[in-house]
């Protein structure tokens, strides 16, 4: 059978392990040999026990756990060229020559690169006599089908990335505690946020919270904000709200782009209106836990997805990414989501966020 291998990349999320889960029992189901790599990509540069044969069982009993199984990591070796060939050594030295990457638009960059130098790093390893003729010819072309694991949501192409929906479970009930304790002193509350410099987290909370006030990247407040802010939440308090729930993005900024951070924020409320403030920074609380059944369902079927995608290349086939377009998972250019998430991350960086917020929406 063809050797196909599995690995997690960069910042761990919720539903990976149902990912991986997919991704080995549908390799097996189609009659492929299918590997674990673990520590992602670290694990591909040092080779040895990091790359382990899957079977049916060994994904049992992982698609409830939050993380990933298999291990993650950010990787320093991989960027360099002589990681890269250790890597291509490991995986030709065990017929692996089809690679599904779980992980956020970094780690599928990598497998791009890492594509496009496949044959010239076989041509290497061929000439140190590290891999015979026969095998530079039987394991020549490389396959790469990527899927997004990341609780930002900050994927173009995609309506959804794995681990997102759990991590406003986690969100969402921990808000949910607070505005108790918050109802009962008649306090403000400042969340922050994760998203890194997406605000989709903090968007969806606040809307599904009744919260106030929201800050994200995406759209800087007007220069007037601090003073927008205390009328709106003296006129909840006006009208009888016992207490204002304040949402902050970890990326939000400033028209200037300056950090408004939780701290700033609190500063302006207790200074103008004098409130009875906290704030709670919800951290990596938001990454962990069990996946929610949509990230149980969504990691099975893009899985599942991306086996088929490499089942079915041919050398002509550019890697894809799997990713969610309405109720489908469909197949995508990879390289066509990461340049256009790149092109986000530029838009915000010149301070152009209507283009950011157009190119993150559908093209
Ligand atoms: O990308 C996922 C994420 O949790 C971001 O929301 C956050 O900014 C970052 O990773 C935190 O990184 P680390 O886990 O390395 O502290």
């Amino acid at each position: 059978g063809k050797g196909l291998a599995v690995f997690t990349s960069g910042g761990d999320s919720q539903g990976m392990n149902a990912a991986v889960r997919s991704v080995v029992r549908m390799g097996i189901y189609l009659g492929c040999k299918v590997y674990f790599i673990r520590e992602g990509y670290q694990g591909m540069v040092d080779g040895g026990d990091n790359i382990e044969e899957a079977n049916w069982s060994s994904v049992s009993s992982i698609i409830h756990k939050g993380g990933t199984i298999i291990g993650s990591a950010r990787c320093m070796d991989f960027i360099k060229r002589e990681g890269r060939l250790s890597a291509a050594y490991n995986l030709v030295t065990r017929g692996i020559t089809n690679l599904v990457v779980i992980g956020g638009d970094g780690s599928l960059t990598g497998a791009n690169l890492f594509r496009q130098e496949w044959s010239s790093l076989l041509d290497e390893l061929l000439q140190n006599n590290r891999i015979t003729k026969d095998q530079r010819e039987k394991y020549k072309f490389l396959h790469i089908a990527g899927m997004v694991g990341s609780i930002d949501n900050d994927f173009c192409g995609t309506d959804m990335t794995i681990g997102t929906d759990s991590a406003l479970h986690r969100i969402i009930e921990a808000i949910d505690a607070i505005v108790s304790t918050a109802y009962s002193h008649q306090r403000t509350f400042i969340m922050e946020v994760m998203g890194r410099h997406c605000g989709y987290l903090a968007v969806v909370t606040a809307l599904s919270s009744e919260a106030d006030y929201v800050f994200i990247p995406e759209a800087p407040p007007s220069v007037d904000w601090k003073d927008k802010l205390c009328d709106k939440l003296e006129q909840e308090r006006k009208s009888g709200q016992r207490l204002n729930i304040i949402i902050v993005a970890e990326g939000a900024i400033d028209r200037e782009g300056k950090p408004i951070t939780a701290e700033l924020v609190k500063k302006v409320v207790v200074e103008n209106l004098q409130q009875d403030t906290r704030i709670t920074v919800l951290g990596h609380v938001q990454r962990g836990g069990s996946p929610s059944a949509f990230d149980r369902i969504l990691g099975c079927r893009m899985g599942a997805e991306a086996v088929m995608a490499l089942m079915e290349a041919t050398p002509e086939t550019e890697p894809c990414v799997v990713t969610l377009d309405g109720n489908q998972a469909v197949r995508l250019p990879l390289m066509e989501c990461v340049r256009r998430t790149k092109a986000v991350a530029q838009a915000m960086a010149d301070k152009n966020w209507d283009l950011a917020v157009q190119l993150r929406g559908r093209s």
